[in-house]
């Protein structure tokens, strides 16, 4: 990406919300940024009844101050359009804008987020304050990258709703017979004979139509998107050298396929809020940064906010203890990320989200946290040149945002399938096993990676299908798991045996499900245990690694082996216990020739590399000093490491070999 205004090296600040404090903070604000290294701050992102108090009235002034002051102080603004929160103002004259929930409930404003995306009154709204800001700062030197909106993801079932989705499905669609068989609407009587009695998935007496749903939730993506481009596309028509970004959220609530919108932005940017306060923190932060990294192609992205002092953990905020902050933020800078951005700058003294730490919290600059925010400030300088290396994976895990929504509905075989928890369980386990993890869409090319797992992958085409089986033949090495390619991408089942896209080059079928409830396991000839989910499985070419050892399925193959041309093909058909599922991906990444690691249990690595150079993150997320073996310039302390390396508990080390930086 050109950047000709962006920071001269890694990206690092927050969400700064001046209207929220009075013009002698902002001054003390910008003096404590400019101790801190802070090179680039989110303004505005809430700030349309600031901006727009009334309908067509603009009160730039405030504004105009702000990004003055920004510039003077030589940061730049990533200057964002307010419009996830429209002012009371609008909801009052547009009442058909506010959103109505699946029940028919009618939302009110009161919060942020409570609008139609499709309401053609928002939509014109939000362009109109969008083209005013890209009017009055198109040419304002503190200017770096817009940001538009914020975290897309807000929903709506109203009638502009029903109407959008109809002309999608139109277009996706030949004709209504179209839609009828890929709805299979012959079930429950539910075949249409006019377009206008398509409807959005609205509450209902029971199971809902899950192909209807699937497609609406791809319909909503879209729709967003829409939203998004047409905002984009005036700023980018106003300021054709900014580039212009949305920061992305990660959840169930999101109806955005992200990895779609990527090639919509200039810089993808994601939020990250892991949820807990033990070690599973770091590894959703590394989860998050790989699908971060994935969803940019493997183009640098940035993580746009995460919470300076605090790790939500089951209801209660916990302090990241000191060091915490800069270690989280390190390990996405060693995934990708072009930066460390926080939300927010300041803790806010009032409104909804008063108790979120700040990177001045509210204590003041007198803090241990505002002092380790100076020093991560410090910090990123040393590390900047990093930027020019690629992460190198040798194994890649499957994304596939349908197969996450498909797997949320009711009507499956069993409750307990969790796409996401599946998808972590592979990458933690490739986490421990100190080994880096791409994620990677099914139906590319996926000869770079020695190693392909596939959890999940409920839903799979006839090109995700023949992209798998191209892989395997050519030598690939692939692991595929339970409820996966059993459906198109419609989320009609694909007949004649599953796991239907993958059954040739798995070489076995399955003749039925057998999940399992929470408190029943089935025993496994290896002496392990199955949890959750089983199968009445064939063999149809694989050989059988273990098998069930007990209930009625016994003697069954539960986990099997194919050679396949020149790969092989495992497919596991329960939900392997603690000590069994590391044991199988241990077995692949031998028979892939992957390495594990091989250090300290608790210690993190990554590597990146450039023509001629290479960088090693290291870091220690154990409360015990370990020593690792390395050589080279070390950036964070700049010394010279000859064989080996000391990190200190919760500390980190970024060793650069090969030549020196031009
Ligand atoms: C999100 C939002 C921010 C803020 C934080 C709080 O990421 O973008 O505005 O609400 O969450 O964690």
């Amino acid at each position: 990406m050109r950047w000709p205004n962006g920071p001269a090296g890694l990206c690092f600040g927050g969400d700064w919300n001046p209207e929220q404090w009075p013009e002698p903070v902002w001054h003390e604000d910008v003096a404590l940024m400019r101790q801190a290294g802070v090179n680039l701050v989110s303004v505005g992102v809430f700030a349309w009844s600031w901006l727009e108090p009334e309908p067509g009235r603009y009160t730039f002034d405030w504004l105009d101050r702000a990004l003055d002051l920004l510039h003077r102080a030589g940061i730049g603004a990533n200057l964002a359009t307010p419009t996830a929160a429209p002012p009371p103002w609008f909801a009052l004259a547009h009442p058909d804008a506010l959103p109505v929930t699946a029940e028919g409930v009618r939302l009110s404003h009161g919060s942020r987020d409570t609008y139609c995306a499709a309401a053609p009154a928002y939509r014109a709204a939000a362009r109109r304050i969008a083209a005013a800001l890209a009017g009055r700062y198109a040419g304002h030197p503190a200017l770096a990258m817009w940001h538009v909106h914020n975290e897309y993801g807000s929903w709506c079932h109203c009638d502009h709703v029903a109407g959008a989705f109809r002309a999608w499905l139109r277009r996706r669609y030949p004709d209504l017979a179209g839609l009828n068989a890929a709805w299979g609407t012959a079930f429950w009587s539910q075949r249409y004979s006019a377009w206008e009695q398509v409807l959005p998935p609205r509450a209902t007496q029971y199971l809902p139509n899950p192909h209807q749903a699937l497609d609406f939730r791809r319909f909503w993506s879209d729709e967003l998107l829409a939203a998004f481009r047409e905002q984009r596309d005036l700023l980018r028509a106003a300021a054709p050298e900014v580039p212009v970004t949305t920061n992305f959220a990660f959840g169930d609530w999101v109806p955005v396929d992200h990895r779609q919108w990527a090639g919509e932005v200039d810089l993808v940017a994601v939020d990250g809020y892991p949820a807990g306060s033990g070690i599973e923190a770091e590894q959703q932060t590394a989860f998050l940064a790989d699908l971060a990294r994935h969803w940019a192609g493997g183009a640098p992205w940035l993580l746009m906010e995460q919470s300076p002092g605090t790790l939500g953990d089951r209801g209660a905020q916990v302090a990241k203890p000191p060091g915490r902050m800069a270690r989280l933020a390190v390990s996405s800078l060693a995934r990708g990320s072009r930066g460390a951005m926080f939300f927010q700058w300041r803790a806010s003294a009032a409104g909804a989200e008063q108790f979120h730490s700040g990177l001045v919290p509210h204590a003041g600059p007198a803090s241990r946290i505002f002092a380790e925010v100076r020093e991560l400030g410090g910090l990123l300088p040393r590390l900047a040149e990093v930027d020019a290396g690629a992460v190198s994976a040798e194994v890649a895990i499957g994304w596939d945002a349908p197969s996450w929504w498909a797997l949320r509905q009711p009507q499956l075989p069993a409750d307990r399938l969790d796409y996401l928890g599946a998808l972590a369980r592979a990458h933690r386990t490739l986490w421990l096993a100190q080994v880096t993890a791409d994620f990677a869409d099914l139906s590319g090319d996926l000869s770079g990676y020695r190693l392909v797992l596939v959890p999940s992958h409920y839903l799979a085409g006839d090109r995700v299908a023949g992209a798998v089986e191209r892989y395997v033949a050519g030598g690939g090495q692939l692991v595929v798991w339970y409820f996966s390619g059993v459906a198109d991408r419609t989320g009609r089942v694909r007949l004649g045996g599953y796991p239907g896209a993958f059954r040739e080059v798995l070489g076995v079928w399955a003749e039925e499900f057998h999940p399992l409830p929470p408190d029943v396991t089935v025993p496994l000839s290896d002496g392990s245990r199955g949890t959750r989910w089983s199968e009445h499985l064939h063999l149809a070419g694989a050989e059988p690694v273990s098998r069930y050892a007990g209930g009625e399925l016994a003697g069954r193959p539960a986990v099997t082996r194919h050679r396949y041309q020149a790969g092989l093909a495992w497919y596991v058909s329960t939900e392997l216990d603690q000590t069994a599922y590391p044991g199988l991906v241990g077995a692949a990444l031998a028979a892939a020739g992957v390495r594990p690691g091989g250090l300290p249990p608790g210690v993190e690595v990554v590597r990146r590399r450039a023509a001629g150079r290479g960088w090693t993150f290291l870091l220690n997320h154990t409360a015990e000093p370990v020593r690792v073996p390395g050589a080279g310039y070390e950036l964070v302390s700049g010394a010279r490491v000859d064989r080996e390396l000391a990190l200190p508990p919760g500390g980190f080390a970024v060793l650069r070999t090969g030549r020196e930086p031009e």
